[in-house]
């Protein structure tokens, strides 16, 4: 069988990075993409230069037009695209509730944690579609779960919460075709992001690499915490 290609967003750092470290560990030839050039060329030549299978692209995910060059150029390149892990996104707004929050901080989250991971998914199908196969990876939240979702970060919160509903219609849409969908929540994980006190990202990355590794009868259209189903 020829190599799994994976596109990962958002992954000069954090979660990305470190899912982009154990998926080329496992044999995958993994395309780190960034919307920084320089962040991401130093962090796939930290990859590369271990040994690993691990080229950067740059993808600012914000940007619809951007997105389809990377895929374009990713179909020029290797022919297929087998995973893609729809890593990065923006926001974590504590400083904020719904009834007194910026809509346009709202719309900001949504058009990188939502819209991002909608456009690339829908360039990127047809291409995974090809070949019978795809592991699409949307990252998610605890925050997305409607289960315990409670005051605060709104823009965050609804922007993951509207990404697991894009999951399971996808999964949905996409049943039969070999393409498998699904939301990972990866837990309080020690980053830029997550801060201090979290797991580390070694942990938190698990279950993404699970759903992005899933055996052909794996699930689809859940959510997952360290790859057990989760509450919506
Ligand atoms: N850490 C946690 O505790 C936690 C918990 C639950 C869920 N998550 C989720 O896990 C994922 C990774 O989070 P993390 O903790 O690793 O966050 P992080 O350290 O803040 O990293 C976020 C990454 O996303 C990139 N990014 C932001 N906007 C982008 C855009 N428009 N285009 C391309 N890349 C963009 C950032 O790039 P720059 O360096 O250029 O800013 C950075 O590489 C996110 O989806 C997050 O919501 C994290």
């Amino acid at each position: 069988m020829k190599k799994r290609i994976a596109l990962v967003t958002g992954a000069n750092r954090g979660l990305g990075f470190e899912t982009c470290h154990q998926l080329a560990q496992l044999g995958v030839t993994v395309i780190l993409s960034a919307r920084n050039v320089i962040k991401g060329t130093i962090a796939a030549k930290e990859l590369a230069g271990r040994g690993l299978d691990v080229l950067f692209y740059r993808l600012d995910v914000s940007n619809q037009n951007n997105i389809i060059w990377i895929v374009d150029q990713i179909e020029q390149q290797f022919g297929k695209l087998d995973v893609l892990v729809n890593n990065a996104a923006i926001l974590y707004d504590t400083w904020q509730n719904a009834f007194n929050a910026d809509l346009e901080v709202v719309n900001h989250a949504l058009t990188t944690n939502l819209f991002g991971p909608w456009k690339l998914s829908q360039v990127c199908i047809p291409l995974m579609k090809r070949n019978k196969y795809g592991r699409i990876v949307n990252v998610s939240s605890g925050a997305g779960s409607l289960n315990y979702m409670a005051g605060g970060t709104p823009a965050y919160s609804v922007s993951k919460a509207a990404l697991n509903a894009f999951s399971r219609i996808l999964a949905a849409e996409l049943n039969g075709t070999g393409i498998l969908v699904n939301s990972v929540d990866p837990g309080w994980v020690s980053t830029d992001m997550g801060g201090h006190g979290g797991r580390p990202v070694e942990e938190g990355v698990q279950g993404i690499v699970w759903a992005a590794t899933l055996p052909n009868n794996g699930p689809s259209g859940g959510f997952f915490f360290d790859g057990k189903p989760s509450p919506w």
